[in-house]
């Protein structure tokens, strides 16, 4: 356990909860530094004067495990505010001599809270109605509270949802603050860092910048390191700060697979390697992917051609540039939320990261994964510290087979040709009427089967062109966008009139479940 000496902060001890780095990113979001140390690797002599107060998350333990978690009760006597959140609240009740059971009636999801008593805690928290909307995820609770403590806020089924010991500045909630669904449950946390901890605000996204580039330094040395660059976000944002970080030791890959949106190619290499001045390698492999990708119509044989030959071409240039010892990834925290523990705590495993861009592990490559700990939009914060372009940050998603899953069937130039053209305009008009930024994803996609239409006095037979927009929070569940049937009218006209091969527009309204966003 290292910790920044000099900068004022607020410790949190993990215990394994899926939302720890949740309570690191709204006390970030508040502007304040905090880190995140295992309960395993938490040491006294290192806690010093620059931490204000401790936070003790949430895990999937029960406190009578002794075995299986270590924590230092002298913890308690550093004369420091801590706030227990659920088996952090369980904990700290038990040292307190309280006790813990297991609830007769678990709790997961959304109960109601009432205020019992005022606190400090839940100063603003509260309204006139002196009941909130909480989260809770507990199979366990606390029976019997210890001594000097009193009850702040209960639930029908935990009487001691929030609850305060305000001589030591000692406080425990059973739910989650952190969590979005908890109404106003950052107050509780602001109200702890600021009221209570009496920390200043001292933490941006140019001090967030700034010590990813010095953690990168420190993590590479003088060594080479190569990045697969695929123009989407995480990847841009990695890039740039890798560039900022390291300069020419860095070096990019950027795969034209032949599936890539218009002008992606020109666009990438603009920005990348005439702006940025990016060590950036162009591979044109178009010629590979469509002769291996020839008369395949399978959706996860199409997945798995393209995965392999993305990885054989990355190889081949990662042993012409030669000596390189590291790998850099933009992989962010949700893609490693739910497969494992970050800190080194024991999490329960919910499933196995997939690693992104499915490179190989046996290229004996250290990995650097800069934004691991960070979420997309503080990914997009900080490509915009980066001077990266907002066009760049506020992309829509584009998944690595690109054009190949928008074109059930067989793939040929002729359909490629002709599905570029189709979302260019649709996503063009999209930013013409100003609908891009309201809209999570969107995209044209070619169905295999033509339909007769009528153009002038001459018959038709042509593709359909289907177009998808959705919005969504995170890719998981999405709803479908309500375009105004004038916008509908205008796209289709457009793509009709200007594509030769495409006579007929549908719009897809299908939320995922049951459908996916993508197609194939
Ligand atoms: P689905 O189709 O699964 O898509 O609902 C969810 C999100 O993931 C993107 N996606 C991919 N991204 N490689 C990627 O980098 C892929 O193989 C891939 N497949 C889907 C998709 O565009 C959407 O944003």
């Amino acid at each position: 356990m290292s910790l920044d000496q000099n900068l004022d902060k607020i410790l949190i001890v993990d215990f394994g909860s899926q939302f720890t780095q949740l309570i690191a990113r709204r006390i970030r979001e508040l502007g304040v530094y905090s880190e995140i140390v295992s309960h395993k690797k938490i040491r006294i002599r290192n806690i010093n004067k620059s931490v204000r107060g401790i936070i003790l998350s949430g895990g999937p333990l029960n406190v009578y495990q002794i075995n299986k978690y270590s924590f230092n009760k002298k913890i308690l006597d550093l004369n420091l505010p801590i706030l227990g959140i659920c088996f952090g609240h369980q904990i700290l009740s038990k040292l307190n001599g309280g006790k813990v059971k297991q609830s007769k009636h678990r709790e997961f999801g959304l109960a109601n809270i009432y205020k019992k008593h005022e606190s400090l805690l839940t100063k603003n928290f509260f309204g006139v109605k002196k009941i909130k909307k909480v989260w809770m995820s507990h199979a366990d609770q606390v029976s019997k509270l210890p001594l000097n403590f009193k009850v702040v806020a209960s639930s029908t089924n935990s009487k001691f949802a929030i609850v305060e010991n305000k001589t030591k500045n000692f406080f425990g909630i059973q739910f989650h603050p952190e969590v979005t669904h908890t109404e106003n449950g950052k107050k509780l946390i602001s109200n702890f860092i600021f009221l209570i901890c009496k920390i200043r605000r001292n933490w941006s996204s140019k001090d967030q910048k700034l010590k990813l580039i010095k953690e990168v330094q420190s993590q590479v040395g003088t060594n080479k390191v190569i990045c697969a660059l695929s123009g989407g976000v995480d990847s841009s944002v990695v890039t740039q700060l890798l560039n900022k970080a390291i300069g020419k030791k860095l070096y990019c890959i950027f795969v034209n697979t032949g599936l890539l949106r218009k002008n992606e190619e020109i666009q990438v290499i603009k920005t990348f390697k005439k702006r940025l001045k990016i060590n950036l390698i162009y591979v044109n492999a178009e010629k590979e992917f469509l002769s291996k990708l020839k008369n395949v119509s399978e959706p996860e044989k199409k997945r798995k051609i393209i995965g392999n030959l993305f990885i054989k071409i990355f190889e081949r240039y990662a042993k012409k540039i030669k000596n390189v010892s590291f790998l850099a990834q933009g992989t962010l925290y949700p893609d490693l939320i739910e497969s494992k523990s970050v800190t080194g705590s024991q999490t329960s495993k919910i499933k196995s990261h997939h690693n992104v861009g499915g490179l190989p592990k046996k290229m004996n490559l250290k990995l650097v994964e800069p934004l691991k700990f960070l979420f997309k939009d503080e990914v997009r914060k900080l490509g915009l510290e980066l001077k990266l372009s907002k066009e760049i940050i506020s992309r829509h998603p584009f998944p690595g087979p690109g054009l190949a899953i928008r074109m059930p069937g067989i793939i040929t130039n002729e359909k490629i040709k002709i599905l570029k053209e189709a979302d260019y305009y649709f996503i063009q008009a999209l930013k013409d009427h100003g609908l891009y930024h309201k809209i999570w994803q969107a995209y044209a996609a070619l169905l295999p089967v033509k339909t007769v239409g009528v153009m002038g006095d001459n018959r038709t037979y042509e593709y359909l062109c289907l177009l998808r927009a959705i919005t969504s929070e995170d890719g998981m569940t999405a709803d479908f966008f309500e375009f105004k049937k004038s916008f509908l009218q205008t796209i289709s006209n457009k793509i009709v009139n200007s594509i030769r091969g495409i006579n007929r527009v549908v719009y897809d309204v299908t939320s995922k479940p049951p459908s996916t966003i993508e197609l194939e």
